[in-house]
C-alpha cells in the first residue's frame, strides 16, 4: 500500500537548481513584460496628456478620453456632458470609465496568467523555480480582489455601448451629414475587437451558459453560450489584439487632431 507522509505541497521536488529546463522558457516572460510595459507607458502619457483627443471636423474621439466628462474637454467631445468644472489633467478626462476599463483588464483571467508569470514570477514558467516562499492564492487581500472581475465584465459592458456611439458618431462628414474615413475605419474596427474582447470573458461565458443543469431546455442560452465559448478559445489572441488596436487608434486620432496628418476621407 501506497502511503503519503506528508502534504502534497511538501512533496515537490526539493532540487538546488533553478531548472532543469533547455528550452527559452524565459522567452514568453520576457516578452510580456516589454509590450505591457510599452503599452502602459504610451497609454499613461496620452490620458494625462490633456491634448488630441477630438477631431472636431471628424467627430473622432480617442477611447481614452470617452466619456470625456471634465469641464475641460472642448466642444463636442463630451457625449455625457461636464460632470465637474475645468481642472487640469492631472485627473483624467475620462475619469468615470478608466478605472473600471483597467479594473477590467487587470482582473482578466488571461492577463493574469500573463503578469504573474511575467512581473511577479510565480512561477515564471512550468517546471522553473519560483522566488517566492510563500504562496497564499487569491484568498487574501489585495489578491481577494480578482473575484470582482464579474462586477468589472458589467462595467466593461456600459462601457463598449459609449465606445459603439462614438465610432456611430464618427461617420460625420466635414460639410455635416455622413462622412467616412480612415479614422472612422480605425475606430469602427476597434470597437468590434473590443466587443469580440468583452464578449469572449469567462464571466460572460458563464452568466450566459452557466448554473444550467439542462442545456435542452434553454435553448437560446445554449445557443449564446456555444457562440461565446467559440469567441472565449481566442482570448488571450483578443487581448493582445484589443491592447493594439486601442494604441493605434488613439495613435492615429492624436496625429490627425495634432495636424501631424490628415485623415485620408472616403468621402465627405
Ligand atoms: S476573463 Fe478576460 S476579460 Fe474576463
Amino acid at each position: 500500500m501506497t502511503q503519503v507522509s506528508e502534504a502534497p505541497g511538501r512533496t515537490r521536488a526539493q532540487i538546488a537548481e533553478k531548472t532543469f529546463r533547455q528550452d527559452p522558457w524565459w522567452r514568453q516572460p520576457a516578452i510580456v513584460v516589454t509590450l505591457l510595459s510599452l503599452w502602459v507607458a504610451y497609454a499613461t502619457v496620452r490620458v494625462f496628456m490633456g491634448h488630441y483627443y477630438w477631431v472636431p471636423a471628424y467627430h473622432y474621439l480617442t477611447p481614452f478620453y470617452s466619456p470625456c466628462i471634465n469641464g475641460e474637454c472642448v466642444p463636442g467631445s463630451s457625449t455625457l456632458g461636464h460632470w465637474f468644472p475645468a481642472v487640469p489633467p492631472i485627473i483624467p478626462y475620462a475619469v468615470i470609465s478608466l478605472p473600471f476599463v483597467l479594473g477590467f483588464r487587470l482582473t482578466c483571467y488571461y492577463y493574469r496568467r500573463a503578469y504573474y508569470r511575467a512581473f511577479w514570477r510565480a512561477p515564471a514558467a512550468c517546471a522553473v523555480r519560483e522566488p517566492h516562499e510563500k504562496y497564499t492564492g487569491e484568498t487574501r487581500f489585495p489578491l481577494i480582489m480578482q473575484n470582482l472581475h464579474r462586477y468589472f465584465f458589467y462595467a466593461a459592458i456600459l462601457i463598449s455601448i459609449l465606445n459603439t456611439y462614438d465610432a456611430v458618431d464618427a461617420f460625420h462628414g466635414k460639410t455635416g451629414g455622413v462622412g467616412m474615413g480612415l479614422g472612422t475605419l480605425i475606430i469602427c474596427v476597434n470597437v468590434i475587437l473590443l466587443w469580440a474582447y468583452t464578449l469572449s470573458c469567462h464571466s460572460c461565458r458563464h452568466i450566459t451558459g452557466g448554473r444550467l443543469k439542462n442545456f435542452s431546455k434553454h435553448p437560446v442560452r445554449y445557443w449564446a453560450w456555444t457562440q461565446i465559448s467559440k469567441l472565449n478559445a481566442r482570448h488571450m489572441q483578443l487581448a493582445w489584439t484589443t491592447l493594439g488596436t486601442l494604441m493605434l487608434t488613439d495613435l492615429y486620432i492624436m496625429l490627425v487632431a495634432s495636424g501631424a496628418i490628415s485623415d485620408l476621407r472616403f468621402f465627405n
